[in-house]
């Protein structure tokens, strides 16, 4: 096993530590997404279950024009951000629309992963010589405050994906104040919400008839095993998903199906898990539209436009600056 110094290593031991100390115990899904973490939630994107991503693909793809206009409606110059690029996909049916237009805008992707980054640098500049990028990698917030004065162009920032699903809500207060701390009057600010619908619909998304997304959430436990030498048995451990229509949030469990004691080498710590106890995984807030609006107000901004798939499945809301 590799000892750990790096910051990273540090944050990750720290937080299994605290998340497998308190009562009830939990881990943060924002660890899943090593590479297999990654590969997998390519396949859970894939899925008949998983109609987040195949519903805000259908607004990239239907309403291009109608989000071209309101993004420029006050001006023809922008610099286009996004946070937690991904794979870009959804990104390229816009980049694709907006070269055609007669705009002068720069991309900037700006993720954590600085592999996804370069990923996806590569595929854009192969994809479209023309397109002025500047991707950025490590803290958002820090990498704003530069990007603010880079450039006096108005910012049009994205946080696609419902990735806001799955913060709690101080989290997602605080994520969207401090976006607003960074803005100015006129940038831009828009977000994917996953929206209310048919409870077993949204649990099927989580509790997918293949088991990846099971797949998905052991693979934490795979990770820890891996980067901070502890034993979980896998096998002793399974998936349970449930959506909460009043708190309108899928959460996620891992429950230890026996009572057993996992020890983590670099914490040096022995942990036990009752039989049948649960270890929190993984909230997927979804939003009604007021929900939506309250969040906007709540944290310095107003609703200025919202574009739906179809079956009204999800949202992008456009915010701008109160
Ligand atoms: C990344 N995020 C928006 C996904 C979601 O839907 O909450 C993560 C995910 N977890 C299980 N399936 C997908």
């Amino acid at each position: 096993m590799q000892t750990s110094s790096g910051k990273k290593h540090d944050t990750f031991a720290e937080d299994v530590l605290k998340g497998l100390s308190a009562q009830p115990k939990f881990l943060s899904s924002k660890y899943f997404y090593d590479d297999e973490g990654s590969r997998l939630f390519q396949q859970i994107m894939d899925l008949p279950e998983y109609y987040l991503t195949r519903s805000e693909f259908e607004i990239f793809s239907t309403k291009t024009n109608e989000i071209f206009e309101a993004f420029t409606k006050n001006s023809k110059e922008f610099d286009l951000i996004e946070l937690g690029a991904g794979d870009g996909t959804k990104t390229a049916v816009l980049i694709e629309y907006f070269l055609k237009q007669n705009v002068d805008f720069t991309y900037s992707p700006i993720d954590i992963s600085q592999e996804a980054v370069g990923v996806l640098t590569t595929k854009f500049k192969a994809e479209f010589p023309d397109l002025k990028m500047k991707a950025k990698t490590g803290d958002y917030f820090r990498i704003l405050e530069t990007l603010k004065s880079e450039s006096a162009r108005p910012k049009i920032l994205m946080f696609l994906g419902s990735n806001i699903g799955n913060f709690s809500a101080e989290d997602s207060i605080a994520f969207f104040k401090n976006l607003r701390g960074v803005m100015n009057e006129g940038d831009l600010l828009f977000v994917g919400f996953d929206l209310q619908k048919d409870p077993r619909v949204i649990l099927a998304a989580y509790d997918d008839a293949q088991g990846v997304t099971a797949e998905f959430n052991l693979n934490l436990l795979r990770r820890i095993n891996r980067e901070l030498g502890a034993n979980f048995d896998l096998e002793k451990f399974s998936h349970y998903a449930i959506y909460r229509p009043n708190e309108c949030a899928a959460r996620s469990f891992l429950i230890s199906r026996a009572d057993q004691n996992v020890f983590v080498e670099i914490l040096n710590r022995t942990f036990h898990f009752n039989a049948w106890e649960p270890i929190f995984m993984e909230i997927s807030q979804k939003y009604s539209l007021e929900m939506i609006e309250d969040l906007a107000e709540n944290c310095g901004f107003e609703v200025s436009e919202n574009f739906f798939d179809s079956q009204r499945f999800f949202v992008d809301s456009l915010w701008k600056v109160f």
